[in-house]
């Protein structure tokens, strides 16, 4: 891939002002993310050859997060590739620093060049038993901190089948957002049914629940809830995304699976990339 001088000053500006750069906005005034979970997946051998393969260009934000021990690499790879990426945590403690063995701090992603945490995945809801109360916390030490929380709310197969969607979904919003003071964040919708199934949500489906998700950040936000990225994960890959970008309130996508390999992570990247420079 050519390195335009824009990126390149881009990135400058980046590092020295410990600022997330919204490149591109879309036409309704939200950026568009291509979010890549790794989750417990790659050796420090195969995030380097990750990171040398993967091109994108600035019209689209793409965060990375891989696991905590491969930050410090993914960190040095995009400054020496000069990459318009930029880097996630998966999780965080909610203290700022302390006796919490096995641990991460807000301080540590930052100093490892993070600019986003994922906060409340489903995955640590269910098997670190993290409730609403934690989750918030979280976000508060984040937005504290400076770093931009991808929030994680969905609802189980059988809250879908219950149809108490949208209850469990305004209950995750309200208990996340708690006391936060802040629109600088992301909602990510992943609904757990979804997940690693290979069986997404409809795009029409995904659109009406993200409407709905934009409804409830306005009676908590008001209008600033205009502005806050929404954006879709579950059993995301490069032959769905681009049903999914063509929707008014799907503002990107995170993505687990689809994310481990360069090549089909950067075919997501491009739809969204492409559907910004159409508008
Ligand atoms: P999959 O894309 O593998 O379904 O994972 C989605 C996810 O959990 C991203 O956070």
């Amino acid at each position: 891939m050519e390195h335009s001088i824009e990126s390149y000053i881009k990135n400058l500006v980046r590092e020295t002002i410990g600022q997330t750069i919204s490149d591109v906005q879309t036409h309704n005034g939200r950026s568009n993310y291509v979010i890549a979970n790794w989750k417990m997946n790659k050796t420090l051998a195969e995030t380097a050859d990750f990171f040398e393969k993967v091109t994108c260009d600035d019209t689209v934000s793409v965060v990375i997060c891989p696991p905590a021990p491969l930050l410090y690499l993914a960190n040095n790879m995009i400054k020496q590739q000069v990459k318009p990426i930029a880097l996630g945590g998966q999780n965080v403690h909610w203290a700022e620093k302390g006796a919490f063995t096995g641990e991460t701090s807000t301080e540590m992603l930052k100093d490892v060049g993070c600019e986003y945490v994922i906060i409340g995945h489903s995955e640590r809801r269910q098997y670190f038993h993290e409730d609403d109360e934690i989750i918030n916390q979280k976000v508060r030490q984040s937005i504290k901190a400076g770093l931009i929380p991808i929030i994680c709310i969905g609802e189980s197969l059988e809250q879908k089948n219950f149809l108490q969607t949208e209850q469990i979904l305004t209950e995750q919003l309200i208990g996340a957002l708690k006391n936060t003071g802040s629109s600088n964040f992301i909602i990510a919708y992943e609904p757990i049914w979804a997940i690693g199934t290979g069986q997404s949500a409809t795009p029409e489906r995904a659109q009406e629940t993200h409407a709905y998700i934009r409804s409830v950040l306005k009676q908590l936000l008001g209008q600033t809830a205009d502005s806050i990225s929404i954006i879709y994960g579950g059993s995301v890959n490069e032959k769905n995304a681009e049903e999914f970008s063509s929707m008014p309130d799907i503002d990107g996508v995170l993505v687990g699976n689809a994310s481990l390999n360069a090549e089909t992570f950067e075919e997501i990247i491009n739809v969204f990339a492409k559907g910004e420079q159409n508008e």
